[in-house]
């Protein structure tokens, strides 16, 4: 029996502790990460500032997203807030576009059914203030007009040793490690791999344009101008890892033949590209690590590290 007990007990710690969390700074709301920002900046500028956290501006997909993010921006005292959505035509509804690469609209809120551009360029916001339009959306000109706004990012699980927790993984730039004397953030791939290996984790793989901004900017301050990948060529090429190549951000006009991949990560539009270079010059790298859920057998955590997403598909 108090074995059983004890089963039971365990049983209710995992559950807590192996829930979902948001990450800092974030509320979770109606299944949704999201952050609400009272400075005003104009939409691209926006944008960027919920990519350094490696979400977007906030999607809304239906009615109750709709008015949780209204109840969010109202409630602070905003009167409109960017989304994330953009429209290229006048009053054509397929012509818009959500900001996480979901791709076509599906769901709206416009006055008119469809979005009136009134000769704008089409990025979207939303009425926050209270009264007859409120929760609806409209157009603005994106490079001109400066409003708050309302980032959304994956949700991750809770590792209080972790400083850069994101969507289920811990972060751990070169940089920051604390590591012997005789190894420096400038590094070799097969060096790379060994120090990440002491610390638990492998070399990183990337799966999504989101990850790739939250590693720039998780390296924005280093002084670092690349960072080796764990990747390694067979007919293209593969994660280390054990993922799956499921997104790739190499530079298609690089035609060396060398055998490592080197993100850049330059300080410049376009930034993040993935360019070939030798795995015997040193570079930057990043560790990361699948935050584990206590206590899974050894044997099980084994066979679902091979699972990529662990908390969100929504990337
Ligand atoms: C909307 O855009 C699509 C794609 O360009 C086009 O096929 C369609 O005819 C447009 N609809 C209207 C009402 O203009
Ligand atoms: C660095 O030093 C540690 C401890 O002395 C040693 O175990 C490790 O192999 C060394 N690493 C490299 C890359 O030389
Ligand atoms: C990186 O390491 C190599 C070999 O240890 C050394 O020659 C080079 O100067 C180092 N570069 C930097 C920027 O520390
Ligand atoms: C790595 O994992 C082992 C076994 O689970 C543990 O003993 C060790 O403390 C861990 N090392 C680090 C740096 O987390
Ligand atoms: C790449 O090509 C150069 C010259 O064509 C050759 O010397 C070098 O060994 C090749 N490197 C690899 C990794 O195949």
């Amino acid at each position: 029996m108090r074995k059983f007990l004890f089963f039971i007990f365990s049983f209710l710690i995992l559950g807590i502790f192996s829930q979902p969390i948001c990450p800092s700074g974030y509320k979770k709301t109606n299944d949704k990460c999201l952050k609400l920002h009272t400075k005003s900046l104009k939409h691209l500028e926006a944008e960027h500032e919920c990519s350094q956290f490696g979400g977007t501006l906030a999607t809304i997909k239906n009615a109750v997203d709709n008015r949780a993010i209204y109840t969010l921006a109202a409630s602070a005292g905003v009167k409109s807030i960017w989304i994330g959505l953009f429209c290229y035509a006048n009053r054509n509804s397929t012509m818009c576009f959500h900001d996480d690469n979901s791709g076509p609209m599906i769901y709206k809120n416009f006055p008119l059914g469809d979005p009136d551009l009134h000769g704008n360029n089409g990025c979207v916001f939303m009425w926050t203030s209270s009264g007859q339009t409120s929760a609806q959306w409209g157009t603005s000109s994106c490079g001109v007009v400066g409003m708050p706004f309302v980032c959304e990012a994956p949700f991750t699980l809770p590792d209080p040793t972790c400083t850069h927790n994101y969507n289920g993984y811990c972060y751990l730039p070169s940089h920051e490690l604390k590591l012997f004397k005789n190894v420096t953030s400038n590094s070799t791939y097969s060096e790379a791999t060994a120090i990440c290996a002491s610390f638990n984790a492998t070399l990183a793989s990337i799966h999504s344009k989101p990850e790739v901004d939250y590693i720039h900017a998780l390296f924005k301050n280093s002084g670092a101008q690349g960072l080796i990948l764990g990747a390694l060529p067979a007919d293209g090429f593969y994660w280390n890892d054990g993922s799956n190549w499921d997104y790739s951000n190499v530079n298609p006009l690089d035609k060396s033949n060398e055998s490592c991949l080197l993100m850049d990560l330059a300080m410049k539009p376009n930034y993040g590209l993935w360019s070939k270079t030798d795995c015997h010059s040193r570079n930057h790298f990043l560790c990361k690590r699948r935050i584990s859920q206590e206590a899974v057998p050894e044997k099980a955590k084994r066979s679902s590290d091979n699972e990529r997403r662990p908390v969100s598909g929504q990337l």
